[in-house]
């Protein structure tokens, strides 16, 4: 990994006062306080978020998807019983593992083999000796299983279901940030595609962004591509994080006041929040956690009244698994239609048509490959990853 640090133009120096201004250093925030946060990019964020847009074709989407999302409400009516019941005996005779992101609905997360955050999803499909895994998540997901387990077959069952924060940054994008600022290594968060962490040197998810970071041996790094989480890991690190300007359209839509209205209304409530919200937000927060941080929070906490800033379905499930606790959102439900796309419908069509596979190029998996084994080393440790190793006859990484 590159840790060689060049010194570099007058935008550089601009950036570096603007972070000197910005950096909180754990938590030395006042709790209770608004702060106002400025972006570092605002000028390359709205160029490269409309080419972006563009090129993704993401107004369509758009317009797409929330049909889809609002037909995933109206067949409740369906014999969802039923369908899962077909899923389940095909899932047997396929011998397929069905694993699902925390923000799934309700009946996939019931017929689900496991259920949790990225991290965890990852990890479970990289132990597995499954040859087929239907993954009920958004597509950088699925790829990044793929990527791991080349070998395994990885269907999505909507190719629709993509994450709005990964379309934010693309490899034309990154190398042009990385022409910006040499020699830094880059950081990159699992929500992004597969070309794009083919570039990158180490992978992280929201569970471990903080040891991930401070693993990297340079007092400067970049962070693609969400900002927030960057600037949540600044708060812990003295090394100078670069973020790339990309945010969550459902986290971000968290605001301060929110978390204010409901205090007010709920003095003894605790407020946990993901680190895909703003700064702000997570100023007044008393937890930050990654979804599956939030799945165990909520069930070994003493404390009897907790909010959740996240995606409604976690909310939810978080409800169902604590019916002796007062679950609360913060603020209005927020609902992720990416992921919200998927219908149980589709993960039967998926299983009994073998459908959409997830296809990732040689070359591309042969590098994607090399920061998201780097993740699982830190996070699990080198035994993990060196058995997988064995089981996929991965090369040896050299770091
Ligand atoms: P987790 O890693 O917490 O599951 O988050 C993934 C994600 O996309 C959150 O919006
Ligand atoms: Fe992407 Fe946000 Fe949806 Fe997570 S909640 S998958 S970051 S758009």
């Amino acid at each position: 990994m590159e840790n060689e640090v060049k010194k570099n133009n007058g935008a550089d120096q601009e950036d570096k006062e603007n972070h000197e201004k910005e950096k909180i250093n754990g938590k030395t925030h006042v709790q209770g306080q608004v702060r106002e946060y400025k972006p570092l990019l605002e000028k390359e964020r709205v160029e490269y978020a409309r080419e972006i847009f563009r090129s993704k074709g993401y107004a369509e989407k758009w317009k797409k998807l929330s049909p889809l999302f609002l037909k995933a409400k109206q067949e409740k009516d369906l014999n969802i019983k039923e369908i899962q019941e077909e899923i389940i005996k095909l899932k047997k005779e396929k011998e397929a593992l069905i694993l699902a992101h925390n923000y799934m609905l309700p009946e996939i997360q019931e017929i689900a083999d496991f259920v949790g955050d990225s991290l965890e999803l990852a990890i479970k499909a990289a132990e597995s000796p499954h040859q087929l895994i239907v993954f009920c998540g958004v597509h950088f997901m699925a790829e990044g299983v793929k990527v791991v387990s080349p070998e395994k077959t990885v269907l999505l069952p909507r190719l629709e279901a993509g994450c709005f924060m990964a379309d934010m940054i693309n490899i034309s994008a990154l190398r042009k940030f990385k022409e910006k600022y040499p020699g830094r290594p880059v950081v990159c968060y699992i929500n992004t595609d597969a070309e794009v962490k083919a570039e990158s040197d180490i992978c992280c998810t929201s569970a471990n962004a903080v040891s991930i970071v401070k693993s990297v041996n340079s007092p400067e790094v970049l962070f693609i591509p969400d900002r927030n989480l960057g600037l949540y890991v600044q708060r812990f690190t003295n090394q100078r994080i670069i973020p790339w300007d990309g945010w969550c359209n459902v986290h971000h839509r968290f605001k301060p006041e929110d978390i204010i209205r409901l205090r007010e209304k709920h003095p003894d409530v605790i407020v946990v929040v993901h680190p895909e919200c703003s700064p702000e937000v997570i100023d007044l927060a008393d937890e930050v956690f990654s979804t599956g941080g939030m799945v165990k929070f909520a069930k070994e906490s003493p404390h009897k009244k907790i909010a959740f800033a996240t995606e409604e379905g976690l909310v939810e499930r978080i409800r169902r698994e604590n019916p002796d606790k007062q679950i609360l959102s913060v603020g209005s439900p927020k609902t992720c239609v990416n992921m919200k796309s998927i219908r149980i419908q589709d993960v039967l069509e998926s299983l009994k048509e073998l459908k959409y596979k997830i296809e990732v190029p040689e070359e591309i998996i042969e590098k994607a490959r090399i920061p998201l084994i780097r993740m699982l080393e830190i996070s699990r440790g080198k035994e993990f990853t060196r058995k997988i190793f064995e089981r996929h006859q991965l090369p040896n990484i050299k770091t």
